[in-house]
């Protein structure tokens, strides 16, 4: 048997890593600035997450969602108190696009309606309901296309106003687009769509898939907005590399056995992955170390030609360039050994870890410096 050859891939085997550090099968080491598509939160195996990690395979795995699994309930005091949002409901899931599928469930199954809002450049995943909601029509097969979905153009108040009604089932929106080129949501956008949700009886879902678990300088993006939304998707930092998804659901929701499952959500090894990412989150200060850091990038990227717009927050930045990104990228990889990501054709996104420090910056501001004399 053969892989399914759907990535296109570099030449390198990453065999190792620790911190914002990865090393391949030669020992050559790499400065990631990208986590893997913004997974890495707390850093590669910091030795709190391998150490409650290694306990707990020592002593259970596995086992269903029909027995106590009190890491599980502790996940969710945890997350509450972090992110502020104490009395909203938390239900585990593996993935940022299974995370999305059930906030779109669940929203029809509280409003009993079908018609879903999302907005151009978005992304929510590769599932049935989350790419009916995606902007991207080359990942979705003939079965994907769903007429329920409206996709209106991002960051448009008035074209919020006009189509949300009592039609609508739910708005879905990323605070800050990922794979769309790092755009940031206005604040008068996110409170639009809150207010028109109340009036008409949608559910406002916030997929904070990429932009969520610290990595804007607050917990959630929408934090910089004083919006809270009915529904918030989790997945990427959570598990700092271990498959963990969630929905983060407010109290006007009520369970019902049966209503939402899943075989893996919530298992052990997930929940302590999620536990020790939250704990070092907390006691590190990483929220308040990806504003710090985050600021010290745009103050020193505004210095530098060839830059056509910077965008983000905290450390999930996007930089948009002049010419053609892929160059600058693949400088940065092969002669400069750093990994970064791109978005479209022109933008660099940037997502290390939310424990970078200002000297890993500087070695990449350095680096970009020396990469944007020669391309
Ligand atoms: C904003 C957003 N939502 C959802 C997803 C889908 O997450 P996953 O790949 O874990 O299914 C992604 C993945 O990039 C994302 O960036």
């Amino acid at each position: 048997m053969t892989l399914f050859n759907v990535y296109p891939l570099y030449d390198i085997e990453p065999v190792k890593a620790q911190g914002s550090y990865l090393w391949d099968k030669n020992g050559q080491q790499y400065l990631d600035l990208y986590g893997g598509h913004a997974v890495i939160s707390i850093g590669h195996t910091h030795p709190v997450y391998v150490r409650r990690l290694t306990q707990q395979l020592k002593n259970i795995g596995f086992y269903s969602n029909s027995v106590k699994i009190p890491s599980q309930e502790e996940l969710a005091d945890k997350l509450g108190k972090i992110s502020g949002l104490k009395d909203y409901y938390l239900f585990l899931v593996n993935s940022g696009a299974e995370a999305n599928e059930n906030a779109l469930k669940l929203a029809s199954f509280y409003n009993g309606r079908k018609k879903v809002i999302a907005f151009t450049k978005g992304f929510h995943g590769r599932t049935s309901a989350a790419v009916a909601a995606t902007d991207n029509p080359a990942i979705k097969a003939p079965i994907n296309f769903d007429d329920h979905v409206q996709i209106l153009p991002f960051n448009d108040v008035e074209a919020v106003k006009r189509a949300i009604d009592t039609n609508t089932c739910a708005v879905i929106v990323e605070g800050i687009q990922g794979v769309g080129g790092i755009q940031v949501a206005s604040d008068e956008f996110l409170k639009t769509i809150r207010k028109a949700c109340d009036k008409t009886g949608a559910i406002f879902i916030h997929d904070s898939v990429q932009c969520g678990y610290g990595r804007s300088g607050k917990f959630f993006s929408f934090q910089h907005s004083g919006v809270k939304p009915d529904i918030i998707s989790t997945a990427k930092g959570m598990g700092n590399g271990f498959p963990i998804g969630s929905i983060l659901i407010s109290p006007r929701f009520q369970a019902k056995h049966g209503m939402l499952g899943t075989t893996f959500g919530g298992n052990h090894l997930a929940c302590t992955a999620a536990n020790a990412v939250l704990d070092v989150i907390k006691k590190e200060k990483l929220v308040q170390n990806a504003a710090t850091v985050g600021d010290y990038f745009f103050e020193n990227l505004k210095g530098f030609s060839g830059i056509k717009e910077l965008r983000g927050k905290g450390l999930m930045i996007g930089i948009e360039f002049e010419q053609p990104v892929e160059p600058i990228r693949n400088a940065l990889l092969f002669d400069q050994k750093i990994f970064t990501g791109v978005a479209g054709k022109h933008t660099m996104r940037l997502l290390p870890s939310l424990a970078l420090t200002t000297k890993e910056a500087d070695i990449f501001l350095d680096a970009l410096k020396k990469v944007l004399a020669k391309v």
